[in-house]
């Protein structure tokens, strides 16, 4: 990563290997690691928290969407997963929710535990997102 926080495209694959190496899975062991790339270069990573009381865990990408929002930043172009199992996994209903409030045309990308990669658009993941709606506009735009 650079000084400025932005990254080469092809290093985010390596931060997202670190991020899963780095997640906290004892119950599963399931180990998820994402990347979140921003409009700008920015690339912010997370992975998953498990909780002994497990409805408490935190997913990959939920943390990433986090740690990025804290650092300002709230358009993103893509997000890269990688996991150790055989077939590649598309993120959860809730995660997806969460990515789309800020991102719905993001690409997800998948990365399997034998290195495949399988690519999805999140609006074909997630056709009808929930959106508020209020006379005045949406709830994005009146929590700006
Ligand atoms: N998990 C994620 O990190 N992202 C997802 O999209 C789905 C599931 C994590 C949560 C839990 O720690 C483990 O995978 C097994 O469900």
């Amino acid at each position: 990563m650079r000084e400025d926080g932005t990254t080469e495209t092809g290093s985010l694959r390596s931060l997202v290997l670190g991020a899963r190496d780095a997640a906290y899975a004892p119950y599963s062991g399931f180990r998820v690691g994402a990347g979140l790339e921003a409009v700008d270069g920015r690339c912010f990573v997370g992975c998953n928290v498990e909780n002994a009381s497990y409805s408490v865990t935190m997913c990959a990408e939920r943390v990433a969407l986090g740690a990025a929002i804290v650092a300002g930043a709230r358009e993103f172009r893509r997000i890269y997963l990688v996991t150790d199992s055989l077939e590649s996994v598309a993120p959860c209903g809730m995660c997806r929710q969460a990515l789309a409030e800020l991102s719905p045309e993001l690409e997800v990308e998948s990365e399997s535990g034998r290195g495949e990669v399988a690519r999805w658009t999140l609006s074909g993941l997630l056709p009808e997102r929930f959106a508020l709606q209020s006379a005045s506009g949406t709830a994005r735009g009146a929590a700006r």
